[in-house]
């Protein structure tokens, strides 16, 4: 839609809730079956369908924010056998899924249960946290990821996961930043629509596709100081250009469940948020799947203030437009009664029943409630042994090689002495958060002394814990690097330390790893520093300027593999940073798509009287988009092919782009654009593209973006996109830092 400058800034004024966006999922209409499935449930019956709980049995990797069995197993039984249970989640397995289900099929009218879980990244097979698979740059492989992982998922018995979650995490304070795509809204739109196609396949009830639910619902990454579950102030404009997008992203791609999230919009807790659930996402959306609640996220809303006691906040949760309450059984215990009050209407309560028994139909579990129950597909696709290539594939494209200064990388250990210092050298600590199904594999250690030539000799040393050191502890250590020509150590944080209520205040390394480092550094050996972490840390002292740096997050299962891939050769880095690596860690937030402000400044240098610090530059240590390569790329100037675009037209934006180097690279172009100034502000860059290149020594490549007006010049106002026209700017280049700019003119 194209309206004219003074209707665009009524529109802007008009503020969040009027927002006009095209409708685009379409579902189909309610079948005959359900429709007559609910003309025989009672009012009891209907409010089971809108109650989740979570197994009646420990996990193995259990989270301690999901701890906590709300029901002993015998009254889940006896609710399910009722008719008063809708679905359990964060179970396994074929054996309890069928007891589950069994029970579903006693009760009165045998409706099936829905199985969930958070297979966030991967069940058995663990693949790499998805803010390191958003370092592969690559949507394709994150589809991939997820099918697999929905094929493990539907193998023991599973029909919906709780994934992707697609907030934009631009506080790296924030633990949870490790659960999602990272900073950048174009990167989160193509991860959250692959994520979706990848669990959902392309038919949801094959019997190896599983419900995708796409969350927190929403801004809950706006989480002020980066506390987990904290509210954030977001303005009406950052909603509609970075918080909503993610999700419309999901939906487009057919994602039918949405969860509410823990934190408030605008002083209203999301599960009871009418605007948001129904007036945005319904009315305006057009969505047709169904919403759940985050864990006891309606009983929160007593202790966030809002909802004056349990009642109120089920009766401000279901109006809002939550259809199913997990854990609480909030819905369970005062629907009914809030029915009976005339404060619910028994058509609101049909409405969303409909919506919840659409889908078990559309997942076939009406046909067949056993469909994903089946001890032979679970025998073959619970770990089938294709994924574990594929989760080595991952792992290596997650790897970022932040600095390679000497070239000490890739090197090849053959007759050569390694010293493998580190808390994560012998302790296996990978997988990361979510991982509530599998254990840790072999540690680095083990893996490596596995794959050694005969002539190369692997010493290892913890030197410190993650927090905590001693005298000793380094002495060893740097007596097992002063035996070695090379030195490989893996530092950073465990798992634990990101994640869900795993926010950090300081976002730098513990100090006594920097310790560690900084006494193996002084030994003068050639030092390569694996750093594994979940967010983008804030490195300092010796860290800061380790000149070989590779960032290998939590790589999941196969992890191990691919780090001894990356540092012999065997494998090529080619990860891209997805959330900008700051110089402090009092400068969170820190993301690239800035506002520019009356007085900017982007120097690495703090300047007096410009936005930022009089102690630390507003540059990034490593930008978003950087990642090296063992080639040597050089970019040519950048060229359009026309310097004027109009409403309905695109251009063409290209870069010659050059392996100099010795070694083949897959270098990530990357572009970008500065929309033109006018009706509101933009962020000075944003990503529109990217696309991987291979490049042999010596080759280069052209490559080319089209690019419409709308990518370029549109703006998400309350009345729909406009296009804003005048001097803009596209970038191409290897990330958001190095990228060069051509000028075009936008006129619409
Ligand atoms: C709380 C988390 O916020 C959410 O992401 C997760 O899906 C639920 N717990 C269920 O485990």
């Amino acid at each position: 839609m194209i309206i004219s400058r003074r209707q665009a800034l009524q529109a802007t004024a008009a503020g969040i809730g009027s927002s006009a966006l095209p409708t685009a999922i379409q579902a189909a209409a309610p079948s005959a079956r359900i429709t007559t499935l609910l003309g025989r449930m009672t009012l009891a019956e209907k409010v089971g369908q809108l109650t989740l709980m979570n197994a009646a049995f420990r996990l193995p990797n259990e989270v301690g924010a999901n701890t906590g069995l709300p029901v002993a197993q015998a009254e889940e039984q006896r609710e399910i056998e009722a008719g008063r249970l809708g679905g359990v989640f964060n179970g396994f397995g074929v054996g309890w899924a069928r007891a589950l289900q069994e029970a579903a099929l006693r009760s009165r009218l045998a409706i099936p249960l829905i199985l969930g879980a958070d297979v966030i990244h991967g069940l058995n097979t663990v693949f790499p946290v998805p803010l390191a698979e958003a370092a592969a740059f690559d949507p394709g492989l994150a589809q991939r990821t997820a099918r697999a992982a929905a094929v493990e998922a539907s193998a023991v018995g599973l029909a919906w996961t709780f994934a992707p979650m697609v907030d934009i995490g631009r506080d790296q304070r924030w633990g949870r930043v490790v659960e999602g795509a990272g900073e950048d809204v174009f990167l989160g739109e193509r991860l959250a629509e692959a994520r979706v196609r990848g669990f959902q396949g392309s038919d949801l009830s094959a019997l190896d596709s599983v419900l995708a639910c796409a969350k927190h619902f929403a801004a809950y990454g706006a989480a002020e100081g980066g506390r987990d579950y904290d509210s954030g102030n977001v303005s009406a404009s950052l909603l509609r250009e970075v918080y909503l997008p993610p999700f419309r992203a999901a939906i487009r791609a057919g994602c039918l469940s949405l969860m509410s999230a823990f934190n408030e919009v605008d002083g209203v807790p999301c599960t009871g948020n009418r605007w948001l659930m129904t007036d945005l996402l319904r009315d305006q959306w057009g969505f047709e799947g169904f919403v759940v609640s985050d864990w006891n996220a309606d009983i929160e809303m007593v202790a966030h203030g809002y909802s004056p006691g349990p009642r109120a906040a089920a009766k401000d949760a279901f109006l809002a437009g939550t259809d199913m309450s997990m854990r609480s059984n909030l819905y369970r215990d005062h629907l009914a009664a809030l029915v009976e009050a005339g404060s619910v209407s028994v058509a609101d309560i049909d409405r969303s029943v409909l919506r919840i028994l659409a889908l078990k139909e559309a997942l076939g579990l009406f046909e067949d409630p056993f469909n994903r129950i089946d001890p032979e597909r679970e025998a073959r696709f619970a770990k089938p042994a294709e994924h574990a290539e594929l989760a080595l594939e991952a792992a290596r494209k997650s790897i970022v090689l932040l600095r390679n200064d000497d070239d000490l990388l890739p090197f090849d250990p053959t007759g050569k002495t390694v010293a493998l210092i580190g808390p994560f050298a012998e302790t296996a600590d990978y997988n990361g958060s979510w991982t509530l199904f599998a254990g840790e594999g072999p540690s680095l250690a083990e893996t490596w002394r596995k794959r050694l030539p005969e002539t190369t000799r692997l010493v290892t040393s913890e030197g410190a814990t993650v927090d905590a050191t001693d005298e000793a502890r380094i002495e060893n250590a740097v007596t097992a690097a002063r035996t070695a020509d090379i030195i490989v150590m893996i530092l950073g944080e465990s798992s634990k330390m990101s994640g869900e209520a795993g926010s950090r205040a300081d976002i730098v390394l513990p100090i006594a790893q920097q310790k560690l480092l900084a006494a193996v550094q002084a030994t003068g050996k050639p030092v390569v520093v694996l750093l594994q972490a979940g967010r983008a840390l804030a490195l300092t002292d010796a860290l800061a300027k380790a000149p070989t740096l590779v960032l290998t997050w939590f790589l999941g299962t196969r992890g191990p593999d691919a780090i001894i891939d990356i540092l012999t050769g065997v494998a090529s880095p080619s990860g891209r940073l997805p959330v900008s690596f700051p110089r402090a860690a009092g400068q969170q937030p820190f993301y690239y798509a800035r506002k520019p402000t009356g007085r900017p400044a982007h120097d690495a240098a703090a300047v007096a009287f410009n936005t930022g610090y009089v102690d630390v530059g507003n540059k990034p240590l490593f930008s978003f988009g950087h990642g090296l390569t063992y080639g040597r790329i050089a970019y040519d100037r950048p060229a359009l092919s026309g310097n004027r675009l109009g409403a309905r037209d695109q251009v063409q934006a290209s870069v010659r782009v050059t392996n100099e180097g010795a070694r083949e690279a897959v270098e990530t172009v990357q572009v970008y654009v500065t929309r033109p100034a006018g009706l509101v502000t933009k962020p000075r860059l944003e990503l529109r593209g990217f696309k991987p290149v291979t490049l042999a020594p010596g080759a280069s490549a052209e490559i080319a973006f089209d690019l419409t007006a709308d990518e370029v010049a549109g703006v998400e106002t309350a009345r729909g996109r406009i296009i804003v026209p005048g001097q803009a700017k596209v970038w191409l280049g290897g990330s958001a830092e190095t990228a060069v700019s051509v000028d075009l003119d936008v006129a619409v």
